[in-house]
């Protein structure tokens, strides 16, 4: 199995500097994401390590071996992207088997590791399908096909589920998962979305302007944010945060409390405010709380709770769940 390592990487186009100074270790087996919001250099990033595009500053070790300034045929790596371009005239198993074609493989060769990668994403009843007669996902799994058959030593994902529907891409997430734990590969997965950084990274990488904030564990982020911008971008619904007075009294520059991490009471508690609105999740509900001291508080409660816009409620921050930020 095999190891990323990125020592002091950066990259500029022209003067503008977008990656700026990334060091960080993948191990070995490792599905490790890289998260955070739109334009944050994370394709940058995943390009840089499969070559596509060239390193300004700094070293890209995979497997042991220096790959700064490898062509991407190279490195052993494979990409999946988020539009992925499948031949329209080919078969599913032609589309799976393109590569091995093209590098002239022997015709039994390629029947067989095609049958075996079908297999993997259960795709096996779909191979004389052209991509038109499939659904998003079947099409996604056979983009995710034509990397699996190559036995890259490294999974190069750049949103490969931005496309999908919202019950597919939970069904997706979780097939991913398993892919990973079946191929026991190195995998890297770019994403915007929080969610898919939760549920399926062994380790996350939260970037925001060119720079890693924090990398951890999901629950490591999750309990532990060392920065109030990755307080604020994980978790959902986003954490409660304050500047200005109220986080000096607090004695910190920003305060922090997630709305899973409030107790709503009727009568008393550390913030009186009057709820605005309610969001019915069904298991849960989301209350906005107008409190005049802070602004807009998100308090989650339980489905079933008794509340009213208009009313008069209290909040109050559960022991040891207050984030505070210098
Ligand atoms: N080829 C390029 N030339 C100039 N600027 C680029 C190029 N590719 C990306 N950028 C800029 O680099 C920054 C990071 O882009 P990107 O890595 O695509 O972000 P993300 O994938 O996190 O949305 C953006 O400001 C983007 O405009
Ligand atoms: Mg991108």
């Amino acid at each position: 199995m095999t190891s990323v390592v990125l020592d002091g990487v950066r990259k500029s186009f022209g003067s503008l500097e977008v990656i700026k100074g990334v060091d960080l270790n993948i191990g070995a087996g490792e599905f490790c994401v890289f998260v955070g919001p739109s334009g944050c250099g994370k394709s940058t990033l995943l390009r840089m390590i499969s070559g596509l595009e060239t390193s300004s500053a700094g070293k890209i070790v995979i497997d042991n071996k220096d790959v700064t300034d490898a062509e991407p045929s190279e490195r052993g790596i494979a990409m999946v992207f988020q539009s992925y371009a499948l031949y329209p005239h080919l078969t599913v198993a032609e589309n799976i088997g393109f590569g091995l074609s093209l590098a002239r493989r022997p015709k039994a060769e390629i029947a067989e590791k095609v049958k075996q990668t079908a297999d993997i994403l259960q795709l096996s009843h779909l191979l004389d399908r052209k991509p038109k007669a499939l659904s998003g996902g079947q099409r996604q799994r056979v983009a995710i096909g034509r990397a699996i058959i190559r036995n890259p030593k490294v999974f190069l994902f750049d949103e490969p589920l931005s496309n999908l529907d919202a019950s597919l891409r939970s069904q997706m997430r979780m097939e991913l998962t398993e892919l990973h734990a079946r191929l026991g590969a190195t995998m890297i997965y770019v994403t915007h979305d929080q969610v898919e950084a939760m549920t399926m990274a062994d380790k996350i990488v939260v970037l925001n302007g060119g720079h890693i904030e924090q990398v951890g564990s999901p629950m490591e982020l999750y309990n532990g944010p060392q920065t109030a911008f990755v307080a604020g971008f994980i978790g959902s619904p986003k954490m409660n945060l304050f500047e200005g007075a109220v986080a000096k009294d607090e004695g910190c520059r920003v305060y922090g409390i997630r709305p899973e991490h409030l107790q709503l009471s009727a009568t008393d508690g550390k913030w009186q405010g009057t709820v605005r609105h309610i969001e019915r999740l069904g298991a849960d509900s989301i209350v906005y709380l107008d409190v005049e001291t802070l602004g807009s508080l998100l308090v989650r409660t339980d489905g079933d709770k008794i509340i009213t816009i208009g009313d008069t409620a209290f909040a109050s921050p559960m022991p040891n769940k207050e984030h505070r930020f210098t």
